[in-house]
């Protein structure tokens, strides 16, 4: 055996974080070294590779009721957080080619996620993995992928450790080259794996700072999912699910390490072979992307702080003055009466519900508003709650409730409820949406309900449901006014001040504990049967999936709900903002790894507050955010409190831009909204880097700047200060075709440096290969969707292209996707002697009802055909002005559109 521990680069760490009091090193068992200086964050005391388990047997067949029992090996060192579980139970299951490994106590009930996973639909697969365990001192198993032998995880490396408030898991991973683990900041969009960097897992409610890109802070959602490329370019992708506490080590070897305070560990590990494969898997198992009404993605105005109704129109007003398409006005907190959840100030928004008609009826538009999960407990909404048996986050006793704010609020007087502070300035309570009664549901969907009989807003914005609070402490101790005290003495401690911390109580400094800007950890929920030790992770899904429910009730059409907290599945029930991030040139560019990310996580709908939220937006980087927001799904201006406008007509030539760029994403939503179809439909992203089209490729696997729509799409939007050219990378193994001002139409295969003025698109480039349905734009979607249609055709190396169209009412509330009514053309390209021909299928039967149709003609006309054969010109490849390039494009092949 390989002494792995005594390699610098494999070496796991005996005490992590700051927690260095339990005792000397070598007398617990754990080898002290020198720290390498050339290896940043290496650990001078690691645990010796024979730390680990012993097996009853090493092989099994795999049935659900069979695998390896493990017992605690008495010689091996001991966790240093509490008595480890003598008897631990391994096994593997397949879901379809997915294997599904958990390794848990044998004789008692761990907690698992209440998440619901599809584990009963095989997931297929054009390659399969394998699980192999071994003995070597110690027991460890090994993932590889079956067809060519490459290691996955190999968890030989030792550290096995399981104790009940202290897991320890750590493994070699078969490649260097991985991706994802979010929510959190970290540089460049490839993992560095060379420094041994903990990164926090637990949800919390933090700014994203990107001064400080690699500090290991976890944000606002949890997302312990990673994808990793093999040396000959397979993909593999493997997911922990867990909701306790958590973080991971990085390590060179390359390695992972695994620590968490609770539950069990559990993985599925998807096979690939394709990068999309993966996240398509992946998807299939927490739930497919839910497709956003058309409105959706359109572009969106907020801010926190507009002064009123006159003030919100006005903003209208003047984007419609600039011509800027626009279908969304949010309001933040100022339109709540005192900050309280489904109520409108009487004075400053007096007018409101007229003004969201008017949006409505006279611009086309739609409105979203902000929801907190908290709710006033001076408040009839809260009397109805609680006079309706919702569940509320709750004390495990009630002696711990405050006595304070039970006499100054009667209504929770005897009740357990934890009362703490967010915005308004009266206490809250938290809703418990893992409520197993519904009782919490049906409130909830009953106050959107009859809310939305007052004023008429169109999607919901959730806030604040990590959860935040803003003044929680510790008991005993110097308490402000109503602040939460959590227990973190005595018989309680337990849950507030467990033995282990992990990193991101560390990481805050001391003095933090776990329910910083939170609640407390001893929360009870799930209707008192757990707590938030448990299901801290799980609060923002939890609200997401219930505040769907009450908009579909309350509009009766599909809802869209953005969250800032979110966990795996989340991206089935809604979309996500990047956070509070601050309007610097850094956190313009973190929004396009961000948006990547949350692709791989299955959150599709998702975008960065453009122009920034915090402080004071520069017009250049309010120009060029616009320019990079226009290729978010989920593009939205907004701002902080205080801060100066920054609404894109605050500067002409930022208005110029800005209207340029939505035009063109206006032009192009039916691709986008395919795209979003097609990952509804199937499983999958909507935007990808580089590395998923060319995974062999060393340069791609480390592009952080630029990015895909689908396939086909490029974007190399500009991310520095003053600059006026960008260089994107342009794979030579295709053809490009510039679609933005400069060279419009053309191949630009050769070019390396693309002009990029404020006064044009950034550059976005269509891949050869590829066909773009697009229609021209409107100042709002629902104008757009009655244009005409067109077909951009980018004819490929091969002489061929193809592309999809996937269209259907646009709002309608679906269901279940295999029965929802949609049209899906194929269009496939081929060049030949006379110039070429387009073929467009119809794949698909089912045919929208005429009446929920906007392109009337369009789609009557197609019924009777299956085929239709077109005569077209290809794209010349030459250089020829934008002007040239329309006429040329109108008179050839836009115009058998007009013959459909
Ligand atoms: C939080 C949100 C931010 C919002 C503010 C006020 O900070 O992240 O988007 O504007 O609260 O509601």
């Amino acid at each position: 055996s390989g002494a792995i521990g005594d390699d610098v680069k494999s070496r796991i760490d005996c005490e992590p974080g700051w927690d260095k009091d339990h005792g000397d090193c070598v007398a617990r068992g754990c080898i002290e070294a020198h720290a390498d200086t050339t290896i940043r964050n290496v650990p001078s005391c690691y645990y010796p590779k024979q730390t680990g388990y012993l097996a009853s047997n090493l092989s099994f067949n795999g049935a659900a009721d069979e695998g390896i029992r493990l017992t605690k090996d008495p010689d091996s060192v001991k966790s240093p957080y509490g008595d480890d579980i003598k008897e631990l139970f391994f096994k593997v299951d397949n879901i379809g080619a997915v294997s599904h490994v958990t390794i848990t106590a044998a004789n008692e009930q761990r907690w698992r996620p209440l998440v619901k996973l599809n584990e009963d639909a095989p997931i297929e697969a054009s390659e399969s993995l394998k699980v192999q365990s071994y003995f070597d001192g110690v027991w460890y198993f090994v993932i590889t992928r079956a067809s060519t032998g490459a290691v996955i995880l190999d968890s030989s490396i030792g550290g096995l450790l399981f104790a009940d408030q202290f897991i320890q898991f750590g493994a070699y991973l078969g490649t260097d080259v991985i991706y994802g683990f979010g929510e959190n900041l970290h540089g460049k969009l490839r993992r560095d794996l060379t420094n041994y960097m903990t990164y926090a897992m637990f949800a919390h409610s933090r700014h994203p700072d990107s001064t400080r890109p690699d500090n290991g802070h976890n944000l606002m959602g949890v997302h312990n999912f990673f994808i990793g490329i093999e040396p000959d370019g397979k993909a593999h992708g493997v997911f922990f699910f867990n909701s306790n506490p958590q973080e991971i080590v990085l390590g060179p070897a390359p390695s992972i390490v695994y620590r968490t305070i609770g539950g069990q560990l559990e993985w599925f590990i998807f096979p690939g072979p394709s990068v999309e494969d993966v996240i398509r898997q992946y998807t299939l198992l927490v739930g497919k992307p839910l497709l956003p009404p058309y409105w959706a993605l359109g572009y969106q105005l907020s801010r926190y702080g507009y002064k009123g109704t006159s003030d919100i129109a006005d903003t209208v007003n003047r984007m419609r003055a600039a011509g800027i398409p626009q279908d969304v006005q949010y309001s933040d907190i100022d339109y709540m009466d005192g900050g309280r959840d489904f109520t409108y100030d009487p004075n400053n928004f007096a007018g409101f519900p007229e003004l969201l008609d008017t949006l409505h009826s006279n611009f086309s538009m739609h409105a979203i508003l902000i929801f907190d999960p908290a709710i006033t407990i001076d408040h009839v909404v809260a009397e109805r709650a609680i006079s309706q048996d919702v569940s509320f986050l709750s004390w495990p006793r009630q002696d711990l409730a405050p006595t304070d704010v039970q006499q100054a609020y009667p209504i929770i007087k005897d009740k357990p409820y934890m009362v703490g502070r967010v915005w308004p300035a009266v206490p809250v309570i938290w809703p418990d949406f893992l409520d197993p009664l519904n009782k919490t549901q049906s409130w909830w969907t009953t106050e959107f309900v009859n809310f939305r009989k007052t004023l008429p807003f169109d999607g919901a914005w959730i806030d604040m449901n990590e959860p935040a609070a803003h003044s929680t402490g510790s008991r005993p101790g110097n308490a402000k006014a109503y602040e939460m005290r959590c227990p973190i003495t005595g018989d309680d401690a337990k849950w507030d001040a467990p033995p282990y911390e992990t990193s991101s109580v560390f990481l805050a400094g001391s003095g933090s504990r776990l329910y910083a800007d939170s609640v407390c950890m001893c929360g009870r929920t799930v209707r008192n049967s757990t707590n938030l030790y448990n299901t801290r992770d799980l609060y923002g899904l939890s609200e997401t999936i219930a505040t769907k429910a009450a908009m579909e009730a309350a509009t009766g059409k599909r809802a869209i709900v953005v969250s800032r907290s979110t966990y795996a599945s989340s991206g089935h029930h809604g979309g996500h903002w990047l956070g509070d991030n601050t309007s610097r040139w850094g956190d313009l560019y973190d929004a396009i790894i961000g948006v990547l990310e949350f692709n791989f996580f299955g959150v599709p709908y998702v975008g960065s507050d453009i122009c920034g939220f915090g402080s004071t937006a520069t017009e250049e980087l309010c120009l060029r955010w616009h320019q990079l927001g226009a290729f978010h799904s989920f593009s939205r201006n907004h701002n902080n409190k205080g801060s100066p406008n920054q609404d894109p007509a605050q500067w002409p030539t930022v208005a110029a831009a800005a209207r340029k760029a939505n035009l063109f994403r206006y032009r192009h939503l039916p691709f986008l909204y395919s795209l979003h179809f097609n990952a509804s439909l199937y499983g999958g992203s909507v935007i990808r880097p580089m590395v998923s089209e060319y995974p062999l490729d060393k340069y791609a696997q480390n592009v952080s700047t630029q990015f895909f729509w689908g396939r086909s799409l490029l974007v190399a939007p500009v991310i520095t200060e003053g600059a006026t050219t960008v260089s994107p990378y342009l794979p030579s193994r295709d053809v490009w075709y510039s679609l933005y001002d400069y060279y419009y139409g053309s191949d630009v295969s050769s070019l390396t440096t693309f002009a990029a003025p404020w006064t044009s698109l950034i550059p976005v480039f269509l891949r050869g290969g590829h066909i773009l349905p697009r229609q021209a734009p409107a100042l709002t979607t629902i104008l757009a969707r009655r244009n005409r249609f067109e077909l951009v055709i980018g004819v490929g190396l091969n002489d061929t292209a193809d592309g999809d169209l996937f269209w259907d009412a646009g709002d309608d509330i679906i269901t279940d996707m295999a029965t929802h009514e949609y049209h899906r053309l194929k269009y496939h390209w081929l060049t030949d002697a006379t110039g070429g021909r387009l073929v467009i299928s119809q794949t698909r039967k089912t045919l929208v009802r005429a009446k929920s149709l906007c392109l009337l003609s369009y789609y009557v006309l197609l019924i009777d055909y299956t085929h239709i054969l077109i005569r077209c010109v290809r794209l010349p490849p030459t250089h020829i002005s934008p002007a040239k390039f329309l006429e040329k494009a109108r008179s050839t092949f836009v115009s058998w559109i007009y013959f459909l």
